[in-house]
């Protein structure tokens, strides 16, 4: 993503604005010993757990696990994409952007002819509801309001083959425009007519509240189709574009849950009804785009189905869309109505205290995984049990590595009966109980955090926590291409992070997390930027010493091994036998006992 901007610009940038003045500005910090703390502005609550640390240049909440680096913030806090949160902080610098970035994109100016008319239509259809009774009657019968109809500014396009292109496209220009826009279609010959007619309109906006395209709803039943949507268009995707996610974020400042529903009068309805975290796709299913786009605004997303079979066939496609989404931190339901109700059906029968608790009634992500499968394997015996492990196999592997994949091993291991290595091992997966190992002794158990869920460390892990966390102990290591060959996980990413902080001794934590943005990586690395060191500055510079022996010590033992087996092939030169035992010698020295 950020592959348009120099990394260099980046590091400049995050290093001259101060996360401190820039979160200040939009909430009030206030200073508590060598962080800054508010109440956070991702979550309701009364005593603030919402920190801010002018050394790492990082914010962190320890209610709800928010945390990043300061583009991350406005990224989060006012819903910026990555490039405009960069361009924000840049005019903020007074750094100018590089060429490469300051132009391209869909936000680029050449767009700008089409959001223009595609505003004007949507004026245009507001006048005419309010001149036809016969489509505000319509809204009335369906319960809505005139303030909810405004808010989600529904408008009317009469009947008649050409009432906007009179009104809208008087030049040649103007009905280019308007094709372009999806608002009119070309005649066999030549000319154009319009393509809304008699339809309640909903104009569906961007992130940014730019009209980008419509839904135009029948008020007569017996027209075809009941729902006409605009076609693709070079503002108009589909796929990646969600109904009402720009009124939610409008309604409610953060987020806690989105729900997704199938039509625009449900997100309506439910808006009237004070249900604000509702979005609809628009005639798709949901998309890939669809579901990261939503986790990057909200910890939990509820998808919601008709209770019929269809609607459990649209879940089971949703489950497998969301499955390389899922990780921890990261929630999703699955929510089931009633057969023949549909959300606005329901919320106008019930509400809104009604259908929260449906919500809250609804299967999580995990529960659904499983019924699914139990569905196809009878687990009371034990070939269904075994064929369960298989059935688990694909949807498992989606999964990405970490707790959450580890958890729903865990629970096939008690579904099928069967201990979690021996699930972790028929799957092909790592055992959920390696990874530990003797290693993780090394890093200091440390009682008092237990209640933190701090993971075990190993000696890598306890590395690149201090690297990020005291960037300057990178100076001491040495050269770190040295351990390039030891197969030790996360080994890449300390070499990596030690390597940066060589070359460049004045980045801090979150110029650092700015350089693994959007990576896995990156995720491990925000995750690790939270904990405040608990030892003393000197015990930091020893902690992190004990990690550099530690890797000269596997070092020495992999070519001791080395040597060792090829004293066993074809014997040793004179200095290799010479190096063999003096690695034997310091070897032993550390502690390891030498394998025969
Ligand atoms: P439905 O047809 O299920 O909605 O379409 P509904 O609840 O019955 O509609 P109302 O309540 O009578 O107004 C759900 C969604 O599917 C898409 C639209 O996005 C719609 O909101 N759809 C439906 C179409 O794109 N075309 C259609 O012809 C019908
Ligand atoms: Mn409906």
């Amino acid at each position: 993503m950020a592959g348009r901007i120099p990394q260099q610009f980046i590091d400049e940038l995050v290093n001259r604005v101060d996360i401190v003045d820039v979160i200040d500005a939009r909430v009030p910090l206030r200073k508590a010993g060598r962080d800054y703390v508010a109440r956070c502005p991702f979550h309701e609550e009364k005593s603030p757990s919402f920190t801010v640390s002018p050394a790492k240049q990082f914010y962190h909440c320890f209610g709800c696990g928010a945390h990043g680096t300061v583009l991350s913030f406005l990224m989060n806090y006012e819903h910026m994409e990555f490039l405009e949160a960069v361009r924000e902080l840049a005019a903020k610098a007074g750094m100018e952007l590089p060429q490469s970035a300051s132009h391209g994109g869909n936000d680029g100016p050449s767009h700008q002819p089409l959001y223009a008319i595609l505003e004007q239509a949507a004026e245009f259809f507001r006048q005419q509801l309010r001149a036809h009774p016969q489509a505000i009657a319509y809204l009335k019968q369906r319960g809505l309001t005139g303030a909810t109809a405004a808010e989600f500014a529904i408008g009317f396009a009469p009947p008649g083959w050409d009432n906007l292109l009179q009104a809208l496209g008087k030049t040649p220009g103007e009905q280019a425009r308007l094709l372009e826009a999806g608002l009119v279609i070309k005649k066999d010959r030549n000319g154009y007519y319009d393509r809304f007619r008699n339809r309640v309109m909903f104009p569906i906006r961007d992130r940014r509240g730019r009209v980008i395209a419509f839904g135009g709803r029948v008020l007569d039943q017996n027209d075809t189709p009941k729902y006409l949507n605009s076609p693709e268009t070079p503002v108009f995707h589909k796929g990646k574009e969600l109904y009402g996610l720009f009124e939610a974020q409008k309604a409610l400042r953060h987020l806690d849950r989105v729900l997704v529903v199938e039509g625009y009068m449900d997100v309506v309805a439910l808006a009237q009804h004070d249900v604000r975290y509702a979005v609809a796709t628009l005639g798709t299913a949901t998309t890939t785009d669809h579901i990261e786009r939503l986790f990057r605004l909200t910890p939990e997303i509820i998808f919601c189905f008709d209770g019929d079979r269809a609607g459990r066939d649209a879940a089971r496609r949703a489950l497998e869309t969301l499955l390389p989404a899922m990780r921890e931190g990261r929630n999703a339901r699955f929510l089931f109505l009633p057969e023949g109700e549909d959300p606005d059906s329901l919320i106008r029968k019930t509400d809104k205290h009604h259908f929260e608790e449906e919500i809250a009634q609804s299967v999580s992500f995990s529960t659904f995984f499983y019924e699914n499968l139990t569905r196809q394997a009878d687990i009371s015996s034990i070939e269904g049990r075994a064929r369960l492990v298989e059935l688990a196999r694909p949807g498992l592997s989606k999964l990405s590595a970490g707790v959450l994949k580890h958890m729903m091993m865990i629970r096939l291991a008690e579904l099928s009966q069967l201990g979690t290595d021996v699930v972790a091992r028929s799957l092909g997966m790592p055992s959920p109980r390696t990874g530990s190992g003797k290693a993780a002794q090394t890093g200091a158990q440390r009682p008092g955090t237990a209640a933190r869920r701090r993971p075990n460390k190993t000696p890598v892990r306890a590395g690149i926590e201090l690297l990020l966390n005291t960037p300057r102990l990178a100076a001491a290591a040495g050269q770190a291409k040295r351990w390039e060959n030891l197969d030790i996980p996360g080994l890449t990413l300390f070499i990596g992070l030690l390597e940066l902080l060589q070359a460049h001794p004045h980045l801090h934590s979150g110029a650092i997390l700015e350089r693994w943005r959007g990576t896995p990586e990156g995720h491990y690395l925000a995750e690790m930027a939270k904990w405040e060191p608990l030892l003393p500055e000197e015990s930091l510079e020893l902690e992190f010493r004990g990690v550099v022996q530690w890797l000269d010590t596997e070092l020495a033992k992999q070519r001791h091994d080395q040597l060792n087996a090829k004293w066993q092939r074809e014997g040793l030169t004179p200095s290799e036998r010479e190096e063999f035992l003096e690695l034997q010698r310091s070897y032993t020295a550390t502690g390891g006992a030498a394998p025969h």
